[in-house]
């Protein structure tokens, strides 16, 4: 029998999901400090440096008082020696230098700028930025005819895209959505999932999972709904298409996701929305689950993407929460909880389900902004 208290994976990974991460926490200031070097690290490429930092700032979240000395920031699990030293900087000093530096460099302003443009990742912005490019125009007038049409969508909808959704924005959406479904055929089940769910005030995009009680209707859906939604004006960019269980029978899903898809096994679209109030073009994600999925669809794609970590981590290598010990062997996937062993699927119904087969106390979504 492994010791799970020694097994160092543990020891770094268990927590998002047995801590509580609400959107309203005690170190806010802090926390936004450490997430400027963390952004600054992963559009560096420096994935394990940016990794560390994201769990530092989660334990920050989850952490129930205002941090008030070195001493106690060193002694939460996530917090390595080198973000304690930084915290006992920031109580001395209001500021950390690094994060400083981070704000002021036209470096990390530029890549960063770039890598927020659907379709730009950070390999491209750093690639741009060493080509001497400064501004999108710089982009568009080197390499305007060799961009991929994702890229230029994704130039084209900038504008509208980084116009950030409130919740109202994101419930017009849903409505709108539910009607188009209707269209379609009666009983669709339509849950906003994301950031809303997780009961952010402000949003990046509108992400929904969709199904219906009967899993026939949810074959061909993806079409028939971009379909739709072009027909009626309110789609006239798809920035990523993917069939998904369309192609794959539901009963032979297995553990390992789609190379091609690079996520999950769902049929997905992401849209560029034209929102009917305000006119601006909105990134909609439509993801579309079978009955059977929906549970680990809503809940692999509620997030946070840190809270989602810390779950498939729980899932493979398990953990103590609670007195209770679950063993691990599981692979989690927003198309499925599967055995690692059998390759089986586990049946669960509902969110609860997931989270009771894992040995978890009940994580309410706003709690998951890890
Ligand atoms: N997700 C995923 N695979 C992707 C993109 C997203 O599984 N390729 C899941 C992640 O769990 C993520 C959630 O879907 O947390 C929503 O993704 P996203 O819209 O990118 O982030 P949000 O948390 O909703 O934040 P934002 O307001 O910026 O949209
Ligand atoms: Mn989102
Ligand atoms: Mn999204």
């Amino acid at each position: 029998e492994r010791n799970i208290a020694l097994d160092p994976t543990y020891n770094n990974v268990a927590y998002e999901v047995v801590r509580k991460h609400p959107l309203d926490h005690h170190n806010k200031e802090l926390v936004e400090q450490l997430s400027l070097i963390e952004k600054q690290r992963e559009i560096d490429g420096e994935a394990r440096s940016a990794l560390s930092y994201r769990r530092a700032i989660s334990a920050l979240i989850s952490y129930p008082r205002k941090i008030r000395s070195w001493r106690e920031a060193k002694k939460i699990k996530g917090v390595g020696d080198k973000i304690a030293r930084m915290i006992r900087e920031y109580l001395k000093t209001g500021t950390i230098q690094a994060a400083e530096t981070v704000a002021n460099s036209s470096r990390f302003l530029i890549t960063s700028h770039f890598a927020s443009i659907y379709g730009v990742g950070p390999t491209t912005a750093r690639d741009w930025y060493g080509k001497g490019y400064r501004s999108l125009e710089d982009v568009l007038d080197a390499e305007g005819d060799t961009l991929s049409n994702v890229v230029k969508m994704g130039i084209e909808l900038f504008p509208d895209f980084q116009q950030k959704m409130t919740r109202k924005d994101v419930e017009e959406i849903v409505e709108v959505l539910k009607e188009v479904l209707r269209g379609i055929a009666e009983g669709f089940v339509i849950c906003p999932v994301g950031g809303y769910r997780r009961g952010k005030e402000i949003n990046g995009d509108c992400d929904v999972v969709i199904t219906h009680p009967e899993e026939a209707k949810t074959k061909n859906l993806l079409r028939q709904l971009v379909d739709a939604l072009k027909a009626q004006g309110y789609v006239k960019h798809v920035l990523w298409y993917g069939e998904g269980h369309e192609k794959d029978q539901v009963s032979e899903l297995r553990l390992q996701s789609g190379k091609k898809n690079s996520f999950d096994h769902l049929s997905k679209a992401f849209t560029g929305f034209r929102q009917p109030s305000t006119g601006i073009n909105r990134q909609v994600d439509l993801i579309i689950s079978p009955q059977s999925l929906y549970a680990c669809a809503v809940l692999g794609w509620t997030g946070s993407k840190q809270f989602e970590r810390g779950l498939r981590n729980w899932c493979k290598y398990g953990g103590v929460a609670a007195g209770h010990t679950f063993k691990g062997g599981y692979h989690f996937a927003s198309h499925g909880l599967f055995d690692r062993r059998t390759n089986k699927r586990v049946h669960v119904e509902t969110e609860e389900d997931i989270f009771k087969f894992l040995k978890l106390e009940w994580a309410d979504p706003t709690l998951r902004n890890a």
